[in-house]
């Protein structure tokens, strides 16, 4: 670390600090910073949010609270989580994170608060918007394409919110009660992914519980599984507010509370006096705030500028990106630029480009579609049709858009959700678009069938009353400031559509797993679909959708071939790995990029699994006509289960299946491979089945065997197919099986072996 003003050595400052000076570092100064030590040398740094833009607002001084959402200084708005996770371009996460990372240099900001990666549970989420998918893989694939880039600057980040908070409803008090195997399989693999890839400066703790405990007072998951399990170096932060019980939170990992709460700190120095609470574990604390203000420090010391110009120009570009593109009947787009064209809709002129809440920038401008097609194309006629917070039909408005429509020869309609609609703080009750939006939608069709819907929209929504009528379908999501240009770019061809989905849409809600049990009721809500959200949930149904997971169309066509697999290690010893290659080619006459995706099916699994899983995927940009060999590496972890019995990730003998897929439903190619492991059944005991026995080599031998008694049903596999699935300890006082110390003598024998 160069050697700046305010740059100083932790262990030393750690040292010549009082109880109270410690106490004093685990809880903010202020809404937004740390505690200084001044006598010291140390600085306090600023946290800010947020994970598609800066929300800073620095201290000046008037002691403001700054709970306010808006008042932030101006910061460039890029796609929320919800767009960029359809580009499944890490690489493009980075590029964001590098300048949202310049961004925060030039205003003195050493921590960004975020990326949010909890999974999309349920459509409703309020915060949908601001979190990448329904798929854990993926979700932690591009977490650290954003961490990597965000800290390659010398800026932090605080992963969230960890963990299980997937409603917002109730959230600071429900309880996620979720089984252990979910949490391994599904809540959690996003951030073991970043932790373990990434070393994030901080994590944010959720405000949720898990299972009844707090997560800001939860050993199990702060400290067992974050910092002893995973390696975690970093610190853990509340979420704010989210800090119920001081001194348990203390105790269980949660190094800084923020905000600060008056007298926190004199709640540990009390607890300390008292014996109640080793000081050991303030130390500890401490020496994670002082760590992480060393890390950030250095950031005081700058006078930089960011480009804002460049920024907005990589905010557009990945906007394009994102876009997805689902219907495109006739080939309806890329639209030719000398037609007559009518655009509807408030959203092209007023673009809803980010959600609300504290994710909520200060755009440094906003570019709108409107403003993109006149320039675009020589005869515009724009008309409202409706009223973006007013859900009430209009029908001067829906006129005027039904007379400009049938005058066009092509009409794009701008549609989607108003803000009141999805947000931070409470979640939707359902997945429609506003009435006023779907009547209007009717009679712009029957007005003018060249009809292109183009969607604004923090989640997925229920298509069932507009898919039908349009030749033309755009996915544009809330795609940041520069969105109203990017779209455009898409519509008239100047970027080709290579967005995917990165959660399912549902032919409608009732069809989604979490639907029974969301949000829950009386403080707890059941995780009751357990593995089975999103694309796990709708396959294991075997369910239609209306775009599946991983869905998008091109303006040109991609082919795959001649996959291949080769199989690496060994399940034993940890080190099974698999080398996937397949390769793909434009064989349309647009360059485009398209994203194969790799899962991996586990059909004889003896547990239950989802019918697949994505374990890879991999961005292919093409020329038409060309090919090119994707390939994507699968470590052991692809092909394990979470065992409840084993209390451990396992892999099952067997085979697998490897799919190279355009979406989670259109399967290009697939192989067999066999895999080789040790047994994932529990060791034997009395309780075991007659089964299990049987199952298991050196079991079923003792008992065939007859050396410690006679299982006189073994001669009968009807009566092994009925009863066997009794403990051998209940066949013991049946008389038809191996007697109590029969069953002691042969358990005696197989543990030894
Ligand atoms: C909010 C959000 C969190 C945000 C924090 C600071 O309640 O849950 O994502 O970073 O508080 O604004």
């Amino acid at each position: 670390m160069s050697s700046t003003p305010h740059s100083f050595e932790v262990e030393s400052v750690l040292s010549q600090l009082s109880l109270e000076e410690k106490a004093s570092l685990t809880s903010g100064s202020h809404f937004w910073y740390t505690q200084p030590i001044e006598r010291l040398g140390v600085p306090r740094i600023m946290v800010s949010d947020g994970p598609h833009g800066l929300r800073a607002q620095p201290d000046t001084g008037d002691g403001g609270d700054h709970v306010g959402l808006g008042g932030s200084l101006p910061a460039t708005c890029f796609p929320t989580a919800a767009a960029i996770a359809s580009s499944w371009s890490p690489a493009l996460l980075r590029r964001i994170g590098e300048a949202l990372a310049e961004e925060a240099r030039a205003i003195n900001l050493s921590v960004i608060l975020g990326p949010g990666i909890n999974m999309k549970r349920s459509p409703l989420c309020g915060r949908n918007f601001e979190y990448f998918s329904e798929d854990p893989f993926l979700a932690g694939e591009l977490a650290v394409g954003i961490v990597d880039g965000i800290q390659s600057r010398g800026v932090g980040v605080s992963v969230k919110h960890f963990a299980a908070n997937n409603q917002e409803t109730d959230r600071l008090r429900v309880s996620a009660d979720v089984s252990m195997r979910a949490l391994r399989e599904i809540y959690l693999p996003a951030f073991e992914r970043v932790v373990t890839a990434s070393q994030p400066w901080t994590i944010m703790c959720s405000y949720n519980k898990i299972n009844g405990v707090s997560s800001s007072e939860n050993t199990w998951l702060l400290t067992d599984v974050l910092r002893d399990e995973w390696g975690f170096r970093g610190l853990v932060v509340s979420d704010w507010g989210a800090v119920y019980h001081r001194v348990p939170a203390a105790k269980a990992g949660l190094d800084l509370e923020m905000p600060p709460t008056a007298g926190s700190p004199a709640e540990l120095v009390d607890a300390v006096r008292s014996g109640e609470l080793d000081e050991q574990v303030v130390t500890d604390r401490a020496r994670a705030v002082l760590t992480l203000v060393a890390k950030g420090s250095h950031v005081l010391e700058l006078h930089e500028t960011a480009d804002l110009d460049a920024h907005h120009a990589l905010a557009r570009e990945a906007a394009a990106t994102s876009v997805v593109l689902l219907k495109n009947d006739d080939n309806i787009l890329p639209l030719a630029t000398d037609r007559r064209l009518a655009v509807i809709g408030e959203f092209a002129r007023t673009p809803r480009f980010q959600g609300a809440g504290s994710s909520q920038v200060n755009p440094t401008r906003i570019d709108t579609a409107l403003d993109a097609l006149t320039a675009a194309f020589p005869e515009v006629t724009f008309a409202a049709g409706f009223g973006v917070d007013d859900p009430a039909h209009d029908d001067v408005l829906a006129d005027e858009a039904v007379t400009a429509a049938s005058a066009a020869d092509v009409v794009v309609a701008f549609l989607g959700l108003p803000g009141s609609y999805e947000s931070e703080g409470f979640d939707r009750t359902h997945m429609r678009l506003p009435e006023s939006q779907l009547g209007l939608l009717a009679r712009l069709r029957a007005a003018n069938p060249h009809l292109v819907v183009v969607l604004a929209n923090g989640s997925t929504i229920e298509l069932g009353q507009v898919t039908p009528h349009v030749k033309g379908l755009v996915e544009a999501w809330l795609g940041g400031q520069a969105s109203g240009s990017a779209v455009v770019d898409v519509l008239i061809g100047a970027v080709n559509p290579s967005g995917h989905l990165a959660e399912t849409f549902p032919l409608r809600l009732e069809d989604n797993p979490s639907h029974l049990n969301f949000p829950g009721d009386s403080g707890h809500v059941s995780y009751g679909e357990g593995l089975y959200i999103g694309y796990r949930g709708y396959d294991k149904a075997a369910r239609g959708v209306a775009f599946p997971f991983g869905y998008g169309m091109s303006y040109t066509t991609f082919d795959y071939d001649d996959l291949q697999v080769s199989v690496t290690g060994s399940v034993a010893d940890g080190t099974l790995a698999a080398t996937v290659s397949v390769a793909v080619t434009n064989t349309g006459d647009a360059a485009g990029a398209d994203v194969v995706q790799i899962y991996v099916r586990d059909p004889e699994s003896t547990a239950g699994r989802p019918v697949r899983e994505l374990k890879g995927f991999a961005r292919v940009d093409l020329q038409p006509g060309a090919s090119e060999t994707a390939t994507v590496r699968l470590d052991q972890r692809a092909f394990s289960y979470w065992s409840d019995l084993l209390d451990r990730w396992v892999v099952e003998a067997g085979e697998f299946v490897i799919e190279a897929a355009y979406d989670s439903r259109t399967i290009a190619a697939s192989t067999s491979i066999t895999i080789d492991a040790p047994p994932v059944a529990a060791p034997l005991s009395a309780e075991s089945t007659l089964q299990e026995w049987l199952a298991d080599p050196r079991g079923g031998e003792i008992l065939r065997s007859g050396r410690h008694g006679t299982v006189a049903i073994l001669a009968d596999p009807e009566m092994v197919a009925v009863i066997g699935n009794f403990p051998m300890s209940a066949l013991a006082s049946f008389g038809m099986s191996l007697d109590k110390a029969q069953l002691a003598a042969a358990l005696a024998e197989v543990s030894q072996q």
